[in-house]
């Protein structure tokens, strides 16, 4: 090849260089681990391609070795409002900072995911490719942006990465090996398990402003293993009232045969089984424009109208867009192509397998609101709360989080903050310690707005605390008194002994609500570590970077 005789006539000179741009360095921001996942991936392929591979975690790598390598490959995912992953800021702001380099010498590639369903889909991918470009660096190969269903397009990816290595020179020495076999688990999101459901209760008391089902399932003869911190995947159905109101307003017939997925089912199973049809997004406004001659939806369409879209987005679903931008000339066939696949939702998985072998628990907070004149309902919360009875199965499957994990050291104390359903990975926590007879101390924060009707798994809690599991408890109930009480007032409270735990090393887990509870604790925590070790607010915050890079503070919020 013209490689090869390129490198015979230079001789030396040619074969330091090919040396050293076999050299690929593979880093991930990931909060749920998807990312991390598809870097080893990555990693692995190079390897066998001949590569001197590093993947790390952008936490774990130092920003000084970017001026040493020549190749840097991205997988990075934007969670929330465009947020880069927990593992992924510091790296991230390092890059966006004065103190960046400058990266003429080097070549890219960036792997985005994300979820069209947000507005600021793959932000932070798209910052790091942008970014990589100011600084100097060469995009080896056009960045791909992944939407939630993102395995096609990451093996696109990598296989357009992998070529462009061929090309530019850095073909492999080392023959190709065949890719080793994962045992890969006989359930997955695209097959998901059948689970019996064994129990589904209400944890909240009567006269409760909230629904939290408690929900047990079997795992018998799946196969399935996790560990406290992952989470279950769960595949809801749509409110039978919500697409019989669509039906309706289109004038359709329920029973018309449509594809899904190369499938042909009656409209109105397909809307209730397959399809997302709560969730608007810019790209299913767009594709409605095709059906539509109302000259008022194509102005809304238009991009001066992009601000008044996003805002219209928020709390309607497809039943508002149909209603309010009539008349349709759209076939059920039409409709359907339009809409996303009906995703899974996520939930920290409550149980652990040591105390309940082949089973797995969740813990589901009803999401039910008031928005636009009509009730919302959350997919999955409320199919659960209203429709899954005993007996019925529920098609899931395990998500694996290796960000959201118990000290591999068992005598390492652990402080978990979770109100709400966010206590849920903690029952989970304990039942696992409980089981392995773990010594480390543990330090629970719990709150919600009732005493009486709230405090979900209280018993549970109390026995763990009479046996010595749980080693200290915590409780904010924020309705029962004038002044609200919420658990990072809690922690302010027991600041000195919250500090003093952190010195001896403990681990905190916080999990929950992300746009207010955890922001609202991470501020606490700054200003506990700030006023207890007598140090400045930015001592404070590289003390607690530093725990988070020991993986001593770790997240899981929602
Ligand atoms: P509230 O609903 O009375 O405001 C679980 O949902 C608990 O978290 C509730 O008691 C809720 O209180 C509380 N909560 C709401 N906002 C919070 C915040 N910013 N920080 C911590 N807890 C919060």
């Amino acid at each position: 090849s013209g490689y090869l005789a390129a490198n015979e006539s230079f001789g030396v000179a040619v074969q330091q260089e090919v040396s050293v741009s076999k050299e690929v360095t593979v880093l991930y921001g990931s909060q749920t681990g998807n990312a991390q996942k598809l870097a080893e991936k990555a990693g692995e392929v190079l390897k066998h391609r001949g590569f001197h591979v590093t993947v790390s975690s952008m936490l774990d790598f130092k920003p000084n070795e970017l001026k040493k390598i020549n190749t840097l490959l991205i997988v990075v995912s934007t969670y929330g409002e465009g947020e880069p992953p927990d593992n992924a800021l510091s790296f991230y702001e390092f890059l966006h900072s004065k103190r960046a380099p400058k990266l003429d010498h080097l070549r890219f590639s960036v792997l985005a995911l994300g979820d069209t369903s947000y507005e600021h889909f793959c932000k932070t991918g798209k910052d790091f490719d942008k970014r990589l470009e100011e600084l100097g660096g060469k995009r080896l190969y056009e960045r791909v942006d992944c939407d939630v269903d993102y395995e096609e397009a990451a093996a696109k990816w990598l296989t357009g990465v992998l070529n462009e290595l061929d090309k530019q020179g850095t073909v492999s020495v080392a023959a190709p090996q065949p890719t080793q076999a994962q045992p890969t688990a006989l359930y997955s999101r695209k097959h998901p398990f059948e689970a019996e459901v064994l129990e589904n209760i209400n944890l909240n008391g009567r006269g409760s402003n909230k629904e939290t089902r408690h929900i047990e399932l079997s795992l018998e003869g799946s196969g399935l293993t996790f560990e406290p911190g992952d989470a279950l995947g769960v595949f809801p159905k749509n409110d039978p009232e919500l697409v019989d109101l669509i039906i309706q307003e289109m004038k359709w017939n329920p029973a018309t045969p449509v594809s899904v997925e190369e499938k042909e089912e009656p409209l109105r199973e397909a809307l209730i089984s397959h399809l997302e049809i709560t969730v608007l997004s810019e790209q299913l406004l767009q594709a409605f424009a095709s059906f539509s001659h109302n000259q008022a939806f194509h102005a809304f369409l238009s991009v001066e109208q992009e601000a008044k879209r996003k805002d219209y987005m928020k709390g309607r679903d497809v039943l508002d867009v149909l209603r309010d931008f009539g008349p349709w000339e759209m076939t059920p066939e039409q409709f359907v192509s339009s809409l996303r696949k009906l995703q899974p939702r996520f939930y920290s998985i409550a149980s652990s397998l040591l105390a309940y072998p082949e089973e797995v628990h969740i813990t589901v907070g009803a999401v039910r609101y008031e928005a636009h004149g009509r009730l919302r309902k959350g997919v999955c919360s409320t199919f659960c709360a209203e429709r899954l009875q005993i007996g019925d199965k529920l098609p899931v499957f395990v998500h694996h989080n290796p960000n959201f994990k118990l000290p591999k050291d068992a005598n390492t104390p652990i402080i978990m903050i979770g109100p709400g359903t966010g206590v849920a990975p903690f029952r989970s926590f304990l039942q696992e310690r409980e089981a392995i007879g773990a010594k480390g101390k543990s330090w629970l924060f719990f709150g919600d707005q009732h005493f009486v009707t709230d405090f979900l798994y209280q018993t549970e809690w109390q026995t763990w605390l009479k046996n010595g599991v749980l080693t200290k408890m915590d409780v904010a109930f924020s309705r029962d008194t004038k002044e609200k009480v919420y658990v990072q007032h809690r922690m302010l409270e027991q600041r000195k002994e919250l500090f003093r735990w952190l010195e001896e090393g403990a681990a905190i887990y916080v999990c929950g609500d992300k746009q207010r509870m955890a922001r609202d604790v991470h501020e606490t925590l700054i200003h506990i570590v700030a006023q207890e070790g007598n140090m400045t607010r930015e001592q404070a915050e590289a003390y607690i970077a530093e725990m988070q890079k020991q993986k001593r503070y770790q997240r899981d919020v929602y």
